[in-house]
């Protein structure tokens, strides 16, 4: 672990004060404030610092001063007043889009300031970026902090390092209240109640939607066994946008324009950005860390409007979808785990085909729930900040649980080389026997044919025919594609292929 020579503190979680297991006798005070450091004041920090210090307004009883004036705070945390105290940023001239109260918070653009002060007690990092966030998150836990982040590239490229520390720091506060209780005699048994975890990331995927929270607590008694997310509202923008005949670079223009898309439009496009997300899903659904770099992933860049038209006569449409699933046979899902990023076939009548916009949504299919969605917005200033502050009143409150709960069985082996039906779509030039030969090099490459389709030509120089496969291997419809574009001469463009949901054919 990076920092493993450094001393951790571990304080107790507010569980452990928790004035429940206080003696009657005792003065019963008032929580003092809980001091918040916050790394970024930007679209989300300036969200998260007005839901906390300006939108929701309550009396405060740790008033600065007595001015009635001042005497309003958050009730956004219901047991424990918040207080922004610190907020970190890169330059302090820039114009701040929250109204800043300077009697409890100042601004800096040291981190240190932040980490190093023995009166924050939590820190909220919503930065972004994996150099210095990693600092901000690591070292705030090390140096007994509450620690809060947005960032999905943090978590999903460091995701060993912060689980360890985590689990850490997990330990040794299950220790140090174990110790507690046995000397005040709080409880029988030979085990500490347990701690509430000091580490929050529920706005790092899907903003809005409260998936972390939810796989975290509510899957216990279940068992996953497929994970699907349309994770990304720009691309899923810019799809919807294509399929009434928009151009992508239209559409992601737009979508610009709204402020909506990632500084580097490749992060979306290109699939990036869903692929650290369905590997943090696929972490708490399946235990398993799925290392990104290596999950197939294919985006949004070689679609075109002929393939909005076949989805439209397959009754489906098209959706970039992050997909973790266990493989399986004859419905036993206990098969490798697979995880992949690209864009799918989803029938018309899926409700992740019914995701307009920018929105976001995760289907999760389990033993005991069949399949469960959850829709929300899956970007934005104050659904973000949401996520945020409501990690910070869990925490504050002593009610969040473990960041990792779900550990993976033993022997449960990742396979990136998934099973899918698929559509593959030959761009050719007209001419005799293309679909004879499309059909010998699919057996050559144990490639089944489902069906062929064939809109009406209208250019005979620059047409598409579209194929639907059986179940295979993704490294055969890769082969196969390979083999078409080097081997059959009227094929004009590399073919294009992707998944189709199973639903079509179940
Ligand atoms: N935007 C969304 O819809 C969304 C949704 C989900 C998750 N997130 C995550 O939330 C995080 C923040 O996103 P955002 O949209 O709020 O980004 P942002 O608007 O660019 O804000 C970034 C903030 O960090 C500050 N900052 C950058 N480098 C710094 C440095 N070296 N030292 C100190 N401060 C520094 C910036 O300071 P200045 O203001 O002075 O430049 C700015 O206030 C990211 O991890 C992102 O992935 C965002």
């Amino acid at each position: 672990m990076a920092h493993s020579n450094n001393k951790m503190s571990t304080p107790l979680s507010p569980v452990a004060s928790s004035s429940s297991r206080r003696k009657k006798s005792q003065v019963l005070k008032p929580m003092p404030p809980l001091r918040i450091g916050m790394v970024g004041g930007g679209t989300i920090g300036g969200g998260v610092y007005e839901l906390i210090m300006g939108r929701l307004k309550e009396e405060r009883p740790y008033s600065p001063r007595s001015s009635s004036k001042h005497s309003k705070q958050s009730q956004v945390c219901r047991k424990r007043p918040l207080w922004i105290t610190k907020v970190c940023v890169k330059d302090l001239s820039k114009p701040r889009s929250f109204h800043l109260d300077e009697e409890i918070t100042t601004m800096t653009t040291n981190v240190d300031s932040i980490l190093n002060d023995p009166n924050i007690d939590m820190v909220v990092e919503v930065m972004g970026g994996t150099g210095l966030a990693k600092k901000v998150v690591e070292e705030g836990l090390m140096k007994g902090k509450m620690v809060v982040t947005a960032n999905k590239a943090l978590l999903a490229n460091h995701l060993e390092s912060i689980q360890g520390l985590v689990n850490q720091i997990q330990e040794a506060q299950d220790k140090q209240l174990l110790q507690h209780q046995q000397e005040q005699q709080l409880y029988m048994y030979n085990m500490p109640l347990p701690v509430a975890s000091c580490f929050g990331f529920e706005a790092a995927v899907c903003a809005g939607i409260p998936i972390i929270h939810t796989l975290q607590t509510c899957y216990a008694g279940d068992v996953i066994h497929q994970i699907q997310g349309i994770c990304n509202g720009t691309t899923n923008y810019i799809l919807e946008k294509m399929k009434n005949g928009a151009s992508m670079e239209e559409a992601l223009l737009e979508t610009q324009d709204l402020g909506y898309a990632e500084e580097d439009p490749n992060e979306d496009i290109e699939g990036f950005d869903v692929r650290v997300k369905i590997c943090l899903l696929a972490k708490l659904a399946f235990g398993l860390t799925v290392p990104v770099q290596d999950v197939p992933c294919r985006g949004i860049t070689l679609l075109e409007r002929i393939d909005f038209e076949y989805a439209k006569v397959l009754g489906c449409t098209i959706k970039l979808v992050g997909t973790a699933q266990r493989l399986h046979e004859a419905r036993e899902w206990d098969g490798p785990l697979s995880v992949y990023v690209s864009p799918l076939m989803v029938p018309k009548d899926h409700v992740l085909a019914r995701i307009s916009s920018h929105g976001n949504a995760v289907a999760i299919t389990s033993a005991n729930m069949g399949t469960c969605s959850y829709l929300g917005p899956g970007a934005g200033r104050f659904p973000t900040a949401n996520s945020v502050v409501a990690d910070i009143c869990r925490i504050a409150d002593g009610q969040q649980g473990p960041a990792f709960p779900i550990e993976a069985p033993p022997h449960l082996e990742l396979d990136l080389d998934y099973i899918a039906i698929f559509y593959i779509r030959i761009p050719f030039q007209d001419g005799l026997g293309i679909i004879k030969r499309v059909g010998e090099l699919s057996e050559d490459c144990g490639v089944s044919i489902h069906s062929i389709l064939q809109t009406p030509i209208m250019d005979r120089m620059s047409a598409d025919f579209c194929v639907t496969t059986e179940e295979c291997k993704v490294s055969q419809v890769e082969d196969l594609c390979e083999a078409i574009n080097q081997q059959v001469d009227f094929c004009r463009a590399p073919c294009v292929y992707m998944p189709m949901m199973r639903e079509i054919y179940y």
